[in-house]
């Protein structure tokens, strides 16, 4: 067998590799197994690719390889559990910026030689047409797509870190100026293909589909940002197999396309839990961060709160408990206490389960992550659908730090944020607890007429000190 096929088989056996890798995500007990398995996969590919191209320069690839570590082990290390979301939508953006630079350079190694050459860089062979073709196309796809995916998450990371404004600007004409941006970028894009040799077609084409980006993002709201961050990560895959057909490069083609692939199938996942259409997110200019004006009526002289000692008392008579947890638990790190309560309560008899909504906390995910921490068993993580009929023959719901999730305006139709949104029927339970700091409203903004509900107690505090309790 010739060198060629060997790259092949390696690169198959990558391929399977990211495959199986996904497939074990798809559940916490194998989610550790899939990283690894995708991770070698990663390896095996990475070192073929340098085995098996010419590399022209070790130097430059070294250095890459070093500083692109150094910033990546910081940013890991550095990074707020909360904060994850825009490291995840920055990582996108970068993925969409090397898209960029490749093709970028491969147009410029092949074509320019043609018409002068750029200083320094080696002319290869100019490709016969067919060739020429695929490589062109695929060049524009991937400074379009790169260009759109690299500034829209710098936005996103920008509007979650509060760098930006959270809220959705919007302006009058703003459809007509993006679709203006797409139709230059379109027109670019042909120029390309027609002439490859002008090389600076090319960055013009990047410097309209940034703006283009930029505006797409810019009149989402804050709270949809999660999506459009799912959304980008696909845009990022797209690119990435866009320059996979620049190189000729199947392992990246593959790697592309799955990323491409599983971004949408994640951002159709939650724009489900949060009962909302693409379309509705990526041009309905809602998801604003709104001030509620509507508190007072709704919480006026009928809140009660309570105290550790007889949220205790409460728990001896109980048979069945359900922790609902949410953003707040990942704030206040409540996941330890969280366990020893589980633990206790289990030793006396009580049976203890946990109902997880699909968008509680900041990301895809983030409470499973938070209780596999401790350990606390799968088999007692229930989904929506699983927990909610449980409800009704539930003692107790210790709600930690969740608010959105468990807020029954989501059930009218229509007049708030998140109406339509499914949530956690905690309200039909016996006893409903409810451990935050203050009526303060979570991620949508609203009042939660929960916390004045005939059943429920507040706990007043932060999720730790008052799960230490
Ligand atoms: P939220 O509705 O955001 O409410 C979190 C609550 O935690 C707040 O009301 C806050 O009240 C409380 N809190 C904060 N720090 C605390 C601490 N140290 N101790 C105790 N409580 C604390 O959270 P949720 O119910 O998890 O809902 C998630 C929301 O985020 C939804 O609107 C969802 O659409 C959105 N979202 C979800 C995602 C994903 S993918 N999961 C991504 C982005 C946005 P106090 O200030 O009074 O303590």
């Amino acid at each position: 067998m010739n060198a060629r096929v060997w790259v092949d088989v390696a690169y198959l056996l990558a391929a399977i590799l990211f495959i199986a890798g996904l497939k074990g995500l798809a559940h916490p007990k194998s989610a550790v197994r899939g990283n690894l398995l995708g991770a070698v996969g990663m390896l095996i590919a990475i070192v073929v690719t340098l085995v098996d191209q010419d590399v022209l320069n070790w130097t430059w690839i070294v250095a890459g390889v070093a500083a692109g570590s150094a910033i990546g082990a910081l940013l890991a290390l550095r990074i707020q559990m909360t904060a994850m979301p825009q490291l995840v939508g920055l990582f996108n953006g970068f993925g969409g910026g090397a898209s960029i630079l490749v093709a970028g350079a491969v147009l410029i190694q092949l074509f320019s030689g043609t018409s002068g050459g750029a200083a320094g860089a080696p002319v290869a062979a100019a490709p016969e047409l067919a060739a020429t073709l695929q490589i062109t196309v695929a060049t524009v796809a991937s400074g379009l797509v790169g260009a759109v995916t690299f500034w829209g998450s710098l936005v996103a990371f920008g509007k979650l870190q509060g760098v930006v404004t959270e809220q959705p600007v919007r302006y009058r004409g703003e459809q007509t100026v993006k679709i203006v941006l797409l139709a230059g970028a379109l027109v670019m894009g042909v120029l390309i293909v027609l002439d490859p040799a002008q090389a600076l077609n090319y960055w013009i084409l990047v410097a309209i589909a940034s703006v283009l980006g930029v505006m797409l993002v810019i009149p989402i709201g804050g709270a949809d940002m999660p999506i459009v961050i799912a959304l980008l990560n696909s845009y990022s895959g797209i690119a990435a197999a866009a320059t996979g057909f620049v190189l000729s490069n199947n392992i990246l083609i593959i790697a592309g396309s799955l990323v491409g692939a599983s971004g949408i199938i994640l951002t159709r996942i939650m724009c489900k839990a949060m009962n909302r259409s693409l379309a509705n997110v990526l041009f309905g200019g809602v998801g604003a961060i709104v001030e509620d004006k509507s508190q007072g009526d709704i919480y006026s002289g009928r809140v009660k709160s309570t105290s550790a000692e007889e949220v205790a008392m409460i728990l001896k008579t109980a048979r069945r408990v359900v922790f609902v947890p949410g953003y707040g638990m990942a704030v206040a790190r409540a996941q330890t206490p969280v366990r020893q309560l589980t633990e206790m309560m289990e030793k006396d008899g009580i049976e203890v389960e946990f109902g997880i909504h699909p968008v509680a906390g900041r990301m895809p995910g983030h409470m499973n992550v938070l209780l596999a921490e401790e350990n606390i068993s799968y088999d007692k993580l229930r989904e929506m659908d699983q927990i909610n009929p449980t409800f009704a023959n539930t003692d107790v719901v210790i709600v930690l730090g969740a608010n959105d999730v468990v807020n029954p305006i989501a059930r009218e139709a229509s007049g708030s944020p998140i109406s339509g949104m499914p949530i956690l029927d905690v309200d039909k339970a016996r006893t409903v607890v409810v451990i935050k700091r203050s009526l303060s409203p979570g991620f949508a903004g609203i009042a939660n007429p929960l916390f004045a509900a005939d059943n429920t107690l507040m706990l007043f505090g932060d999720g730790k000190a008052a799960m230490d309790h």
